[in-house]
């Protein structure tokens, strides 16, 4: 791997995106909030993603405030129902003939083992299999875009993952139980929180193997340590603990949280480093990278979302590309 310019990205770097069309998950709250509102800021019309309409519209009106004129909408998603993700789809589709910017931001973390109605565990289809469903059934749009586009890295995936991948000492993606429903003891929350985000960083790179010749590469990237709604969901006295430490930590604000996904959906730097796991504020990440060097993890957790997908119906549209990665 090439060695990456050391720079530090700031917003007032972003290019102008007029005519672009991005969505982001869970864009109503925290980073995702913060990220709507620089992508719309800079011209792009923006899809926030979420579950609820009611805490997407208060969160448009705010970001309205400042600017009457921004061009952002509420798309219905709810990650832990895979067969809704498919009306999500047909209902941007109805839209938009194209998607630029697909920012898969929307997470929870650290909560008590639980399986959705699909049988997967909350976090694993929340942030990652979730975000893979609907990365994989918007693919058709995305290569729209790039058809159309006459530059090669315009068209970009986004996921934004965590350090907790690679904190939590998990070498490798646990392909006997993806739910992990064996693991025990306080931590176990935790390590399945990082399990579901170092797939999503081996997901951009597989992405990027297989489409980066038709115009589209993926990233992911750790955002900071920032407060934010995330750290409702553990109710467990670890959960309790780690909100007492984050009031002390040094954290960074949302809008900086934002920096790092800003900087991968639109820097023509970071696309130089297109599948790679990036931190604060546009650097390369050193120990989540591994994975990516190891053909047989990617290749791996490829074959394993594809299953998975299969399993609960979903048909993955072929665009062509490098499909063995
Ligand atoms: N904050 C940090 O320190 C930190 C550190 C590392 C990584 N991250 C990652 O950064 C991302 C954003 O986190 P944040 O700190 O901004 O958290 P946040 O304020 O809690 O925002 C999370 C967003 O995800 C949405 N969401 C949750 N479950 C969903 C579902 N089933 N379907 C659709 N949307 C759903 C939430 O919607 P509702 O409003 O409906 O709940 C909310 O909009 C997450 O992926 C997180 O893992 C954060």
């Amino acid at each position: 791997m090439t060695r990456q310019k050391e720079e530090e990205f700031q917003v007032g770097d972003m290019p102008n995106l007029s005519g672009y069309i991005a969505i982001v998950t869970g864009g109503n709250s925290g980073i995702g909030y913060e990220t709507t509102l620089q992508l719309a800021n800079h011209g792009a019309r923006v899809y926030i993603a979420s579950r609820s309409q009611t805490r997407v519209d208060a969160a448009i009106k705010t970001m309205k405030t400042g600017n009457n004129g921004l061009d952002i909408h509420f798309l219905k998603l709810d990650l832990q129902d895979l067969q809704s993700i498919k009306t999500t789809v047909e209902e941007f589709s109805r839209k938009e003939t194209r998607l630029d910017i697909l920012i898969n931001n929307a997470g929870i973390m650290a909560c008590p083992f639980e399986l959705t109605k699909d049988g997967h565990e909350l976090q694993w289809q929340t942030c990652f299999l979730g975000h893979h469903a609907l990365t994989m059934c918007l693919l058709p749009l995305l290569h729209s875009a790039a058809q159309k586009s006459s530059s090669n890295d315009r068209v970009r995936i986004v996921n934004v993952s965590s350090d907790a991948a690679a904190s939590m000492g998990l070498d490798s993606i646990n392909y006997k139980d993806p739910n992990m429903a064996d693991l025990r003891g306080v931590t176990a929350p935790w390590k399945r929180y990082g399990h579901s985000k170092q797939a999503s960083i081996i997901a951009a790179k597989a992405i990027t193997d297989r489409y980066r010749d038709k115009g589209i590469t993926a990233y992911s990237l750790h955002p900071g340590i920032i407060k934010s709604n995330l750290q409702s969901h553990d109710t467990s006295f670890l959960g309790m603990l780690t909100r007492a430490a984050i009031r002390v930590m040094p954290t960074l604000s949302p809008a900086d949280g934002a920096r790092t996904s800003l900087y991968c959906a639109t820097s023509p730097s970071a696309s130089l480093f297109a599948g790679r796991y990036f931190i604060p504020f546009g650097k390369i990440g050193t120990k989540e990278n591994k994975w990516l060097d190891d053909a047989k993890a990617v290749n791996g957790l490829w074959t394993l979302a594809t299953n998975q997908l299969k399993d609960h119906g979903f048909v993955i549209e072929d665009i062509g590309g490098n499909v063995d990665g």
